[in-house]
């Protein structure tokens, strides 16, 4: 197999724990004669501050632009809060996704059959739930200037966001989000607030024509955010696509997360614009953060890290066979009722994150 390039970020709290389990992961796919892969490491968020005085320095910008794929473990923490915003953590993982371009951001929430019941909601409403979020993920209130905070002459603060949306910002978003729901179930849902936001409604117009000219199979729908929040929890299985905005997408995948019974089981692929070779810029990571609350603890569930692996795998290297051995690894771990804190449940085996890391290892090593 050709050698493929990657950069490694773990980044805060937890990211370095869950990341050493990819790694496992990694190793054993090379081991066993299956990958190739380079592995460069990097730091990103509060340990580069620590290190350079900078959550991204540009050396790593430059490593994450050359790889084939970056994985990014979580950034953020208390240490790091009162920080300015140019300094913050955060900023290092904005910075990744807009000099890559990683316009699109995929999250899909699936329900594994063995945790259908570790979902806050009742077991039948979440069931087989297969939903993906596609995210707009360089644009929007996330980026928009003006922005700032500025004192006014009358003693008060004023604090600025700009949500702003171009139109081929909108189209190339729409345009993933188009051609995902065609290899799935054919339906997509746009989501904005129309009624309220000139962003929302060039939104919901453009992301109509596109539907119109360029995807006439796909059964488009339009629904406003906050309904859109209260139907992802009163009947989620009315969605396969969902296409969103920046911000909108972040509060809806947390949402969508929980449904399948923890954050720390949700991956995410952020995805850049195709080149003449089909090739993409690409980035995996967890949706989850650094979880300072249980940082240190060897507690944290790795899943959503390695099911962005097998992500990487499918969407940027064309490993959808190796991709499949880990996805199917975790469904047999789960089966056998090996948990995690976060998805623990009465009866079953409580596992630390190494040692979720050894029962998935044994899975993959069954297969020789
Ligand atoms: P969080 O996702 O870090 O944690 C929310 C809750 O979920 C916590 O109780 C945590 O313990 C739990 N949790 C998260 N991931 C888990 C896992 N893998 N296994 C078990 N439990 C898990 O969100 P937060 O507390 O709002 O934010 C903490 C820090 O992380 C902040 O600095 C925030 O900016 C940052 N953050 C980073 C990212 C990222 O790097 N992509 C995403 C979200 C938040
Ligand atoms: C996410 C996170 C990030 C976001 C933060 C850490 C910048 O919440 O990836 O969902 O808001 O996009
Ligand atoms: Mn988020």
């Amino acid at each position: 197999p050709s050698t493929k390039k990657i950069l490694f970020l773990p980044g805060d709290g937890i990211g370095p724990e869950v990341m050493a389990q990819v790694r496992r992961v990694m190793d054993w796919l090379v081991a066993s004669g299956r990958a190739s892969f380079e592995v460069e490491d990097g730091l990103v968020g509060g340990s580069a501050y620590d290190a350079h005085g900078t959550p991204l320095h540009d050396d790593t910008m430059k490593l994450a632009l050359a790889a084939d794929a970056v994985l990014l473990g979580a950034v953020g923490g208390p240490k790091w809060d009162n920080l300015d915003f140019s300094l913050k953590p955060e900023r290092g993982l904005l910075r990744l996704r807009k000099d890559m371009e990683l316009f699109a951001n995929l999250r899909p929430a699936l329900v594994f059959d063995a945790l259908a019941e570790a979902s806050s909601l009742k077991t039948e409403l979440v069931a087989g739930l297969d939903i993906l979020i596609v995210r707009e993920l360089t644009g929007g209130v996330y980026f928009g200037q003006p922005r700032g905070i500025s004192d006014l002459p009358n003693g008060e603060r004023r604090g600025v966001n700009t949500q702003v949306y171009d139109t081929h910002e909108i189209v190339r978003v729409a345009r993933v989000a188009f051609d995902l729901a065609g290899k799935r179930d054919k339906r997509l849902c746009s989501v904005e607030k129309a009624n309220v936001m000139e962003s929302g409604l060039l939104w919901r117009e453009e992301v109509t024509k596109i539907g119109t000219t360029e995807f006439p199979d796909i059964a488009l729908s339009h629904m406003y955010a906050d309904n859109c929040a209260m139907q992802l929890v009163r009947q989620p299985k009315q969605f396969d696509v969902i296409v969103t905005d920046n911000l909108f997408g972040d509060l809806l995948s947390d949402c969508a997360a929980m449904l399948t019974g923890s954050l720390g089981m949700l991956p995410s692929a952020s995805l850049g614009e195709a080149d003449a070779n089909g090739a993409r810029k690409a980035m995996y990571e967890p949706v989850h953060g650094s979880a300072p609350d249980i940082a240190g603890q060897n507690k944290a569930n790795p899943l959503a890290t390695i099911l962005s692996f097998s992500m990487m795998l499918r969407y940027s290297f064309d490993m959808g066979v190796e991709a499949d051995l880990i996805d199917q690894a975790v469904r047999d771990v789960l089966a056998d009722g090996i948990r995690t804190g976060d998805i623990m449940q009465p009866g079953k085996t409580l596992v630390g994150t190494s040692g979720m890391g050894d029962a998935l290892l044994a899975k993959l090593a069954a297969h020789g």
